[in-house]
């Protein structure tokens, strides 16, 4: 199979692109990627000369270009988005033009080259809060709550009216809170233990019982590839860890496993809305597509605690920004090797 990944350049697209091409030694992946502050090279570096990957940097609001790529593939799977929560409230209107815009101009190119197989990679914020009790499932209402869920509700919309609208083959998942490698830095985990490795204090929002269901980013990404090839075209499929946790535990983990002491927590004002409490009912996609999620938590932690600890250079770089100097100096202009632009 040929697939178009969007977004391969950030942090889950750039584990499903690895474990794609493990799993399928016969697949091909193009990545389309804009390479915005969160998309990173650096992710793919070991690809970079591997036949079977090619990178596009390119918008996926770019019509011409996504329609150019989208004719040479049997499938779209659709990663690329605006994904800080934080970000969104700051700046919405850069979410909607990506999660928005960009989806429908990647339903519009699929549609017009011949039905492409797509699937949109979402998330569990679209259905709101829970209170003390009770799962998202497929069937719950959705109730986005921030700029950057709404947009992402507002995503998942297109992609169904595609289907019922005009056929096309179409899935979504949505998803927990993934941890694991290549995850940027502003996200909690690698926060966290990158402020702890540089000597610096935590930031914990509120009261710290904010609760989200955990997933490690290979569990999602083995999820998503199970329904690109066997989910039942039009469906949706949730996908979750088992593993509720609040701010404050994942906090107390850390600071444990990486010896640190309460004195390192830094209390700071809570997210404007923050939603209360996910948690996910996985078992549609347990019993359907024979997927689990085999990562018990404790031990992602720790792997992903000691994947940032040997590879400090690539946080380092993404969080002093040079990344992106390097990225201008070293490219400019040209294409790298295995990479074209
Ligand atoms: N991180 C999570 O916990 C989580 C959970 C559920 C669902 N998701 C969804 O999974 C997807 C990937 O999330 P992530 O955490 O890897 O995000 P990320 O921010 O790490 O990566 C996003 C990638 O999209 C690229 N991108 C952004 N705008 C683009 C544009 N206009 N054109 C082309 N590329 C563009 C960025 O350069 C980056 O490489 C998103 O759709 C997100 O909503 C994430």
């Amino acid at each position: 199979m040929k697939i178009l990944v969007t977004g391969g350049a950030g942090f889950i697209g750039s584990n499903y692109v690895y474990q794609v091409l493990h799993r399928h030694p016969e697949d091909e992946v193009v990545v389309l990627d804009a390479l915005t502050y969160a998309g990173n090279l650096e992710n793919l570096k070991q690809l970079e000369r591997d036949p079977r990957f090619r990178f596009v940097k390119g918008d996926i609001c770019d019509a011409a270009l996504v329609d150019d790529l989208v004719k040479g593939v049997d499938a779209v799977v659709h990663f690329a988005a605006e994904s800080h929560v934080d970000r969104s409230i700051m700046d919405p209107g850069v979410f909607v033009r990506t999660n928005i815009i960009g989806t429908q101009t990647l339903l519009d190119a699929c549609r017009r080259n011949g039905n492409v197989r797509f699937h949109h990679v979402s998330t569990d914020e679209v259905f709101g809060s829970l209170g003390a009790t009770g799962l998202f499932s497929e069937q719950t209402p959705y109730d986005p709550r921030s700029p950057y869920s709404a947009s992402k509700a507002g995503s998942d919309h297109l992609v169904r009216a595609a289907w019922h609208t005009y056929g096309l083959p179409v899935t979504i998942s949505n998803c927990s809170n993934n941890y694991g490698p290549y995850q940027h830095p502003e996200k909690l985990i690698p926060l966290f233990i990158t402020n702890l490795i540089e000597g610096k204090t935590v930031p914990l929002y509120g009261d710290g019982m904010n609760v989200r269901d955990w997933i490690h980013v290979e569990d999602h990404c083995e999820g998503v590839d199970l329904v690109l090839r066997k989910g039942t075209i039009g469906e949706t499929y949730l996908f979750g860890g088992r593993s509720e946790r609040s701010n404050a535990e994942i906090t107390n983990l850390i600071l444990f496993e990486m010896g640190a002491g309460q004195g390192k927590i830094e209390r700071v004002a809570d997210r404007l809305g923050h939603d209360r409490r996910y948690a996910i009912d996985p078992s549609r996609a347990e019993r359907e597509l024979g997927w689990s999620p085999k990562t018990p938590f404790l031990h992602g932690l720790r792997k992903t605690i000691a994947w940032y600890t040997s590879n400090e250079a690539w946080w380092r770089n993404v969080k002093s920004g040079a990344y992106r100097e390097y990225y201008e100096k070293q490219y400019g202009s040209r294409p790298t090797p295995g990479v074209s632009r």
